[in-house]
C-alpha cells in the first residue's frame, strides 16, 4: 500500500502539514522508558477515538482515576466524528505516542479505499483543521499528524494500528480464524511475542492456533505467557462489538486488562446529526455499538 512506503512528512497540500519538519522538537513524543521500573508501570493503550470527545473524556477520566501516567494511542484519532480538533489536542497533550491510523492518514494525505460517508467525513475534518485561525495551534496539529509513526517497537511488544505486516490498513477480524487461517499464520510467523492493534474496533485476543477470545471469554483480562498474541484494544469512540461503551486496555506486567466505560452517546449522536457533512449513520451506529 502506497501509504506505508511514501514519505510520511509530506502531504498533497504541501502547506502546513509539510512544515512540521523544521519545528519537530515542539511536539512532545516520549521514547519508551529505558529503565525496568518504568516498564513495570501500567500502561493504558487506546485506539480509534474517531473524533468522539464525549467518549475520549470518560476514558481519560478513567485512566486518571487509576493513576496511570503513560498512554499509547494506536491511531484513528480523527475521522467520522464531530470533534476532531478537540480530540487531537487532547491526545497531543496526554499520550506518549500516537501511531498513524488509516483515517489519520486520509486526513493528512488522501482517503484510501474509503466509502462515501468516510470520505466525506475525512474532507470535512480536513476543513475543520484549515478553518482554525490560530495558526500556531493549526500547525501544531498538522505537525503531530505528520510525525505519527506506523509502528512502535517496544521492548515488551509491537504496536501498530492494523496489522504487523501492513500496519496502517490491514484488518485482523475475529472471523479470520475460520476464513483466513493462512493470513493469520503468516502474520504470527513474523511476530516475536505480543502485538497490540486497533482498526477493527472489536476488542479481544488472537492466538496462533488460530483462535480468538473476546474480553468476555477471558473474564476481562488476558494473562501474558510465552505464547504469541495479537491483542486488539477495541475502540474508544466507535465500538463495533455490539457494546456502545468506550473500550481500551491496560497493560500490566503480567496481564492485559480490558476496560469499558459508558459515556453520553446521545450527545455525540446529536452532534453528528447537526453537521450536514457527517452521515447520520455515523451517529446512529454509536447507539448500537456497531
Ligand atoms: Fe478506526
Amino acid at each position: 500500500m502506497a501509504g506505508e512506503t511514501m514519505n510520511l512528512h509530506q502531504n498533497s497540500q504541501g502547506m502546513e502539514p509539510a512544515s512540521h519538519v523544521k519545528n519537530a522538537a515542539e511536539i512532545p513524543v516520549a521514547p519508551p522508558p529505558a529503565d525496568e521500573a518504568a516498564r513495570q508501570e501500567p500502561l493504558a493503550i487506546i485506539s480509534d477515538i474517531h473524533a468522539n470527545m464525549e467518549a475520549l473524556q470518560v476514558v481519560m477520566g478513567e485512566i486518571k482515576k487509576r493513576d496511570i501516567r503513560r498512554i499509547y494511542c494506536l491511531g484513528d484519532v480523527i475521522g467520522y466524528g464531530p470533534n476532531p480538533l478537540e480530540c487531537l489536542d487532547t491526545v497531543i497533550e496526554a499520550c506518549d505516542f500516537t501511531i498513524m491510523g488509516n483515517h489519520d492518514f486520509a486526513i493528512f494525505y488522501e482517503p484510501f479505499n474509503f466509502n462515501t460517508a468516510a470520505e466525506n467525513a475525512a474532507y470535512w475534518t480536513r476543513n475543520q483543521f484549515e478553518a482554525d485561525t490560530d495558526r500556531p495551534r493549526r500547525n501544531r496539529r498538522w505537525r503531530y499528524l505528520g510525525r505519527m509513526q506506523t509502528r512502535i517497537v517496544h521492548k515488551r511488544f509491537l504496536a501498530v494500528h492494523g496489522s504487523p505486516r501492513r500496519p496502517i490498513n490491514e484488518y485482523i477480524f475475529p472471523d479470520d480464524i475460520y476464513s483466513a487461517t493462512q493470513k493469520l499464520a503468516n502474520i504470527f510467523d513474523g511476530l516475536k511475542h505480543l502485538c497490540f492493534v486497533g482498526h477493527t474496533h472489536v476488542p479481544g485476543v488472537f492466538v496462533p492456533q488460530p483462535d480468538f477470545y473476546s474480553p468476555e471469554d477471558l473474564g476481562g483480562e488476558y494473562r501474558i505467557t510465552e505464547e504469541k498474541a495479537i491483542i486488539n484494544v477495541g475502540s474508544v469512540g466507535q465500538p463495533r462489538d455490539h457494546d456502545p461503551r468506550a473500550s481500551f486496555a491496560i497493560l500490566h506486567p503480567d496481564r492485559v486488562e480490558f476496560v469499558r466505560v459508558a459515556y453520553d452517546v446521545n450527545k455525540t449522536v446529536e452532534k453528528v446529526r447537526s453537521i450536514d457533512a457527517l452521515d447520520n449513520f455515523l451517529g446512529q451506529r454509536l447507539l448500537e455499538g456497531t
